[in-house]
């Protein structure tokens, strides 16, 4: 097949892999956008909602990555840890941060817990192991998070004891994962 016919190919079948290679460049994006058409997803995380409001796949950001988040009653972050930077403004409810700051020993160890509320701010240190959780019976925590040096590699814990050594890389992480995964020369 010539390659003119196998794109016509594509269009005649797969137009939706237009749509998906036009969310995944950051060709087509205006600079004004409305977030209440940004793609919203939970990523396959029950209880979460997640948009990128300024991404490196998505917007080819290159320091910083902005995301707003909205955890269901119960639902948390997986424990983990970035060796980036990360900032979170609470917008809506409130919850529990757990902050290992032990990152030089060989497992987090006992967090330590902070609430967090409505309006108020707090950072990651490099590396510190932690998590956020909405501990609220019935209100939504929504945060809005910066993190540096995008996009983000995670290391994930099943516990607090568990050796760094063995907490599991997720990278791509769950939001970057369909964009990063895209074939670059495709169509
Ligand atoms: C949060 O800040 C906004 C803006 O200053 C204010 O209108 C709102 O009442 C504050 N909410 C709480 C719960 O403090």
């Amino acid at each position: 097949m010539s390659r003119n016919s196998y794109v016509f190919f594509f269009l005649l079948f797969f137009p939706i892999s237009l749509v998906e290679s036009s969310l995944c460049s950051s060709k087509d994006v205006s600079l004004v956008r409305n977030l209440n058409d940004a793609p919203q997803s939970n990523f396959g995380r029950e209880g979460l909602s997640h948009i990128t409001v300024a991404g490196s796949v998505l917007h080819d950001m290159k320091e910083v990555e902005v995301w707003l988040q909205t955890f269901a009653p119960g639902t948390r972050t997986p424990i983990h840890r970035h060796s980036c930077e990360e900032v979170f403004v609470v917008l809506k409810g409130s919850g529990t941060l757990f902050l290992a700051s032990s990152s030089h020993m060989k497992y987090p160890g006992t967090p330590e817990k902070f609430s967090i509320f409505s309006n108020s701010t707090f950072h990651i240190p490099i590396n510190n192991a932690h998590q956020v959780w909405n501990t609220h019976d019935n209100e939504d925590l929504q945060v809005l998070v910066v993190i540096s040096r995008p996009p983000v590699k995670v290391f994930i814990y099943e516990d607090w004891f568990m050796p760094h050594t063995a907490a599991k890389l997720k990278f791509p992480y769950y939001w970057d994962e369909e964009c990063l995964h895209q074939p670059k020369d495709e169509l």
